[in-house]
């Protein structure tokens, strides 16, 4: 991992993100600033040639949530391009337990204080802003793909070796059209001697729910597997733990770290961290399984996020190209 100490980039002066319905507008203003490009290249080669894991320090220390979402975008906006994070456009989501009349979000993910299994996010890069952290609680894991794969291998049978080059279910979560299947099939293991190109995906309740069960059955050798990423993904030579603190931004490369986070404390919106997803011009080729997720595959292009209908992606596609990232 790579820590990178700096004073805060923007004071209290800085002005205040608005809305998401400026969001295009606010990112085409944000200035290209050269001290921050230095940075930003150190990150981007850290994230495709290095760890996949980058702390830069420090960034902000106030209090408004506003003028913290504006950091996170300008730093952002020497990185790459923003992809959206729901099915109505939104850039910058805010990660904090909120209590809805939906027992079952308030259980699990992003609005809820409940532990978050070791998985991937639907980006090239996963960019996490700490606004406040919890009292108790809340620190963030995050392993290496690329050791996780050598080790578990070390500890495979033959039949699970032969396994792992198998094509897992992952559920589309009601994504499919009329007449599709509920899953699409992918490896979980894109493994190349080159660090540029390996690629790893993983959640495991997206392959192994009531609705996966069944649509497929896995073999005994998958769920090996399973259980050895999950055993392995526990050990020190593999990843670390991580407890974020006020102003810290952490830049996680999805295809080469995984994450997961415990458990925490506190009262609604008392932590709260700012989400961004991005693309960017020096990203990776992906392999033609992650069609489904990506919708794009090239090196390079804007891809993934989480979108309504495709019109709406190729309209957004088209405002943040049109914008030098570097
Ligand atoms: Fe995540």
């Amino acid at each position: 991992m790579l820590i990178i100490h700096c004073p805060p980039v923007y004071g209290e002066n800085y002005p205040e993100f608005n809305d998401d319905a400026y969001f295009v507008s606010s990112f085409k203003m944000s200035k290209i600033s050269s001290r921050i490009l230095k940075v930003a290249d150190k990150i981007i080669n850290e994230l495709e040639s290095g760890s996949g894991c980058v702390i830069l320090k420090n960034t902000y220390n106030g209090d408004s949530i506003n003028r913290a979402k504006s950091v996170l975008l300008n730093v952002c906006r020497h990185i790459g391009w923003p992809v959206s994070q729901t099915p109505a456009p939104k850039f910058i989501e805010e990660i904090a337990f909120r209590k809805t009349n939906n027992k079952i979000s308030e259980k699990a993910g992003y609005r809820s204080r409940a532990s978050m299994p070791l998985h991937t996010d639907r980006c090239d890069l996963n960019v996490l802003f700490c606004h406040t952290q919890a009292k108790s609680g809340g620190c963030t894991r995050v392993v290496s793909s690329i050791k996780l794969y050598d080790k578990i291998k070390k500890h495979m049978s033959q039949s699970d070796l032969d396994a792992m080059e198998s094509y897992f279910p992952f559920s589309r979560h009601g994504e499919n059209a009329e007449g599709e299947s509920c899953f699409y099939l992918s490896k979980i293991f894109h493994s190349s001697a080159r660090r540029s190109e390996f690629v790893a995906h993983y959640i495991r309740c997206f392959i192994e729910n009531d609705e996966m069960t069944k649509a497929f059955s896995l073999s005994e050798s998958m769920i090996n597997i399973l259980d050895l990423i999950d055993e392995c993904a526990k050990s020190d030579d593999v990843g670390f733990n991580l407890r974020l603190c006020k102003g810290d931004v952490l830049f996680l490369n999805s295809h080469t770290t995984l994450h997961s986070r415990e458990e925490y404390s506190g009262a609604e919106n008392e932590r709260l961290l700012l989400r961004m997803w991005l693309s960017h011009p020096l990203s990776r080729a992906l392999p033609v399984d992650f069609l489904h997720k990506f919708k794009n595959l090239s090196a390079g292009s804007y891809r993934g996020g989480i979108w309504g209908n495709e019109d709406v992606r190729l309209f957004y596609e088209e405002q943040f190209l049109q914008s030098r990232i570097r």
